[in-house]
């Protein structure tokens, strides 16, 4: 290992916007101790939403104070390994998903929390964890089962384009909201039955008028009004599921008053339910496998947005790239 430092990007303070909290700044390299490896990240996945939450000081379970790293997920290759290593050889591509390991060049990480794959891809990445989370929440939290209605918003995003063909392979009518007509294409060719571009189709009046019975599954991610629709328009024992609520990171959260949403849910058995990747840990392992291997035989496509980001210093303009809706499919930056 002849490099001497290499770079990373931390949280220097809270700030509302992720590009004013965050400086790159050079460490020297470390070697691994025993039981460990030494990394070198070749891409990391973005995830602006809660790397803005993060930067805000507002991530209620994450007790951090700056600075601190930032990034999750990285695919990488094994550069060095520490002793009583037996599982992992230099050379050897490996995905991570601690927290803090992502946006950096090189990670020393404990073996065991990394996951030995096939190669170093930004598909392979896309999987873990937003394909597992994109499972879980399906599966776990949102009891899917076949022949339902299953509505998924920012369907064409890292998250929600697997949750589209996750449901699909499920044997359920999918209905996928997007906010463009490229968006739109990628959620025909992934075989959604229904597309609604929210700019050209109003969203409530297609629900009511295509699906009286109402929506047995919503997989949202973006809040706001569209959470407000698809609450009212869930099906007798419909299930929402929130994933996220994009719409409203690096903003104060919109006051409004209304009836309690219990009215709405009683008169349907209907249900909202909260969704946080950290708290199912218990079926990472078993997602991540399911996946790998519908990746494998070809009946799972892993969408990744075409722009580059390349190198610690296109992070914060991934980051804000994301969070604009730019995006079509996964958000990668490159080392
Ligand atoms: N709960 C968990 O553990 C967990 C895990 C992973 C992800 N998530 C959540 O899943 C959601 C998707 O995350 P992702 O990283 O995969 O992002 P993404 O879906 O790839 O990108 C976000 C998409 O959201 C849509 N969007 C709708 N309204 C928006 C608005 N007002 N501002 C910005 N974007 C808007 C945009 O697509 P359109 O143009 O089609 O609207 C945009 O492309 C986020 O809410 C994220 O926090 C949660």
């Amino acid at each position: 290992m002849s490099t001497k430092t290499y770079r990373k990007l931390i949280a220097k303070q809270f700030n509302q916007e992720f590009q004013s909290a965050v400086e790159i700044v050079k460490v020297p390299m470390t070697k691994p101790a025993a039981g460990q490896l030494l990394i070198q990240n070749k891409f990391a996945g973005i995830n602006s939403g809660f790397d803005t939450l993060l930067c805000q000081g507002k991530v209620p379970y994450v007790n951090l104070t700056p600075p601190f790293d930032l990034g999750v997920e990285a695919v990488g290759e094994v550069a060095a390994v520490g002793e009583n290593i037996q599982a992992f050889q230099v050379g050897d591509a490996v995905v991570t998903t601690a927290r803090g390991g992502g946006y950096r060049e090189y990670q020393v990480i404990d073996a065991n929390l990394a996951v030995k794959v096939r190669e170093a891809t930004p598909e392979v990445l896309t999987l873990m964890p937003t394909g597992i989370s994109a499972l879980v929440a399906l599966e776990k939290v949102g009891e899917m089962k076949s022949n339902e209605v299953v509505l998924v918003t920012a369907a064409a995003g890292g998250t929600g384009h697997l949750a589209v063909q996750l449901a699909k392979l499920a044997d359920n009518h999918v209905i996928g909201i997007c906010g463009s007509e490229k968006k739109a294409g990628l959620l025909k060719e992934l075989g959604c039955d229904r597309i609604i571009n929210y700019r050209t189709e109003n969203l409530d009046r297609v629900l009511k008028r295509e699906y009286p019975n109402g929506i047995n599954l919503v997989f949202d991610c973006v809040g706001k009004e569209v959470f407000d629709v698809c609450l009212e328009n869930l099906a007798i024992r419909g299930r929402l599921v929130v994933v996220g609520f994009i719409s409203e990171y690096g903003k104060n959260l919109e006051q409004v008053t209304r009836p309690r949403m219990y009215e709405q849910l009683f008169w349907k058995a209907a249900s909202v339910r909260g969704f946080l990747m950290p708290l199912y840990q218990e079926y990472a392992a078993e997602a991540r496998d399911r996946l790998l291997k519908l990746f494998y035989s070809g009946k799972l496509r892993v969408a990744v947005d075409p722009t580059q980001f390349n190198g610690i210093e296109s992070i914060p303009t991934a980051v804000k790239y994301l969070l604009e809706g730019k995006n079509c499919g996964k958000v990668v930056v490159r080392f």
